[in-house]
C-alpha cells in the first residue's frame, strides 16, 4: 500500500448533490487535517444547499454556484485556493433523463469533464479523482466485472461518464496528469434527489402513492449506502495507486421487486402499519428502453490494495434513509 497523499485543499464538484455533499460532511466532520473544501456547484433541480446546513458555519468550507464548464472561474479557484485535490462528482446522474435529453448529459458529464481535465493540465501538481459509475461496463448475466473489463455502455447516461472515463485516462497517459477513477454500484442514503428509486419509494409509502416498478422488478442492482462510498473515495484519494481504477461495491445484489418488499417491510415496521397497505400500491409499469438486468462489481482490488470493506447492513441503511425521508 502506498503512502496517503498529503491533502489539504480540496476543490469538490457536484458538492450539492446526493454523494458529493455527503463526502463534503464526511470531510469536514471527521478530517481535521483538511484546511479548505473549495465546493464547486451549479445547483441545479439536483443540488440542494440544505444538504449541507450542517456542516455550513465550517470556515473550512467555501461554496460557490458556478458551472464545471467556466475553465475561467476553476482556474481562478484553483489558483485561489492552492487547491491539491480535484474530486469530480458533478454529472447529470439519472437515466430515465438521460433517456429524454441526452445532449444534456454530453454537455455535462463528457464536455464538463474535459473543461476540468483542461484546466489540471496547467496545474500539474493536482490530483483528479474521477467518479464514475458500475453502469459503464453495461449488463452482466452471472459473474461480476472487474476493474479491466471491457466498457459497454448502454444508456445515454452510462455512453457519457464512460466518454468522460476515457479523457481521464487518455488525459493522465498523454499529459501525465495524476488521477484515480472509482466506479460504485447504486448509491442510497439519506438526501438522495426523489426521483431515484429508493427515496421515491419510501415517499410513496408514506404518502400511500402508487409505487411504480419497471417491467417486471426482475433487475439486479448492488446496494451501496452513500456513507461507505464515501469513506472509500477518501481511501482512494489518499492511497489509490495514481492512473489506477477502482470498483466499490456492497455485495448486497437485489431485485428491484425484492428491494421494495424490503422497503415496505422497514417503512411498515416503523409506522405501526401492515405491510399489506403498502404492498398493494405497487403498479408494474412499461420497462425502461434498453433497461439493463444487472450490474455486479468484483470490489477486491479496492478490498485487498487499500483495505477497504462495506460497514453498513442494508436494513440499518434503509431506516437511516427513511428516518431522513420522515424528517424533511
Ligand atoms: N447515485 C448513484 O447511485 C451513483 C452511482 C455511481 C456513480 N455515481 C456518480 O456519482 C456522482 C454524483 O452522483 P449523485 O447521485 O450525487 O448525483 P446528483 O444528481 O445527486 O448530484 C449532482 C450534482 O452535480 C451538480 N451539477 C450538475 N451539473 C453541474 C455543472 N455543470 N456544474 C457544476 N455542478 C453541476 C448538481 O447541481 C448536483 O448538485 C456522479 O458523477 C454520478 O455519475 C452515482
Amino acid at each position: 500500500m502506498s503512502h496517503p497523499r498529503d491533502v489539504k485543499q480540496i476543490l469538490v464538484t457536484g458538492g450539492a448533490g446526493f454523494i458529493g455533499s455527503a463526502f463534503v460532511r464526511y470531510l469536514l466532520e471527521t478530517e481535521s487535517q483538511v484546511n479548505k473544501v473549495v465546493n464547486l456547484d451549479r445547483l441545479t433541480y439536483a443540488g440542494n444547499l440544505k444538504n449541507l446546513s450542517s456542516i455550513e458555519s465550517d470556515p473550512r468550507h467555501v461554496f460557490v454556484q458556478g458551472d464545471i464548464l467556466n475553465g475561467t472561474l476553476v482556474e481562478e479557484l484553483v489558483r485561489t485556493h492552492e487547491i491539491d485535490t480535484i474530486i469530480h462528482f458533478a454529472a447529470e446522474s439519472h437515466v430515465d433523463t438521460s433517456i429524454a435529453n441526452p445532449r444534456l448529459f454530453y454537455r455535462t458529464n463528457v464536455e464538463g469533464t474535459l473543461s476540468l481535465l483542461e484546466v489540471v493540465r496547467r496545474f500539474r501538481h493536482i490530483h483528479f479523482h474521477h467518479v464514475s459509475t458500475d453502469e459503464v461496463y453495461g449488463s452482466i448475466t452471472e459473474g461480476e466485472f472487474s476493474e479491466d473489463s471491457p466498457y459497454r455502455p448502454n444508456s445515454p447516461y452510462a455512453a457519457s461518464k464512460a466518454a468522460s472515463d476515457h479523457f481521464v485516462r487518455a488525459y493522465a497517459h498523454t499529459y501525465g496528469l495524476i488521477v484515480t477513477l472509482s466506479h460504485s454500484s447504486n448509491n442510497y442514503g439519506p438526501y438522495q434527489y426523489r426521483e431515484k428509486f429508493v427515496p421515491k419509494m419510501i415517499e410513496g409509502c408514506l404518502a400511500r402513492r402508487e409505487l411504480p416498478v419497471y417491467g417486471k422488478g426482475i433487475n439486479v442492482r448492488d446496494w451501496l449506502f452513500v456513507e461507505d462510498h464515501v469513506r472509500a473515495l477518501w481511501i482512494i484519494v489518499q492511497k489509490g495507486e495514481k492512473g489506477e481504477s477502482y470498483n466499490i461495491g456492497s455485495k448486497c445484489e437485489l431485485k428491484n421487486i425484492d428491494l421494495l418488499q424490503l422497503l415496505i417491510e422497514r417503512v411498515a415496521k416503523i409506522k405501526g402499519v401492515n405491510p399489506k397497505k403498502y404492498t398493494d400500491l405497487i403498479t408494474y409499469v412499461k420497462d425502461r428502453p434498453g433497461h439493463d438486468l444487472r450490474y455486479s462489481l468484483n470490489c477486491q482490488k479496492l478490498e485487498k490494495e487499500l483495505g477497504w470493506s462495506p460497514s453498513q447492513p442494508i436494513e440499518e441503511g434503509i431506516d437511516k434513509t427513511i428516518a431522513w425521508c420522515l424528517h424533511v
